[in-house]
């Protein structure tokens, strides 16, 4: 078991694209088995490859209250199966400390493999369904708060300044 230094943001690295995974293999298993600790370390629901600057296509995410749920999605590929704009208050353990609310589409179809290589497909919706779309985008070097305003941005971008220099 190991904790994965968690990248924040405004590193580069969490822009970077992942690539798809070919092979299944222990090193596959020793990364998903690392970023769950790490995730439950940081008391995350999600955490994606990008954010521990392992830049392949694989999310972890647990939303129980126990960590006694975990989903793993390897290779993920969603689709959008409800588009009507449903808004939670989104944080991010690349960014502490900040909290805003999202719109994203309410309801994902999602196809991916497990950390054994075997497929499964699963259509998500409520926290379920923003949690795959949040960390889906930072295996494409997104980040949520790129849905908000400039300004709000910008007053981010301030405050996390300020949290630091404390
Ligand atoms: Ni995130």
């Amino acid at each position: 078991m190991a904790i994965l230094p968690i990248l924040k943001y405004p590193n580069s690295r969490l822009r970077e694209k992942a690539k798809t995974v070919e092979v299944f293999d222990e090193r596959i298993k020793d990364i998903v088995t690392n970023m769950l600790d790490t995730m439950m370390d940081a008391k995350g629901i999600g955490l994606a490859a990008t954010q521990v600057d392992i830049h392949l296509r694989i999310v972890v995410t647990d939303i129980s209250e126990d960590y006694s749920s975990p989903i793993i999605f390897i290779n993920p590929e969603m689709k959008i199966t409800d588009d009507t704009p449903k808004s939670y208050t989104e944080g991010c353990l690349s960014i502490p400390g900040i909290q805003e609310p999202v719109e994203r589409p309410t309801e994902v179809l999602v196809n991916a493999f497990d950390q054994e290589g075997n497929p499964f497909e699963q259509k998500y919706t409520g926290l379920m369904a923003t949690c795959i779309q949040h960390e889906i985008d930072h295996l494409n070097g997104k980040l949520f708060i790129d849905y908000l305003s400039p300004l709000k941005r910008q007053l981010i971008r301030k405050q996390i300044k300020k949290n630091k220099s404390k």
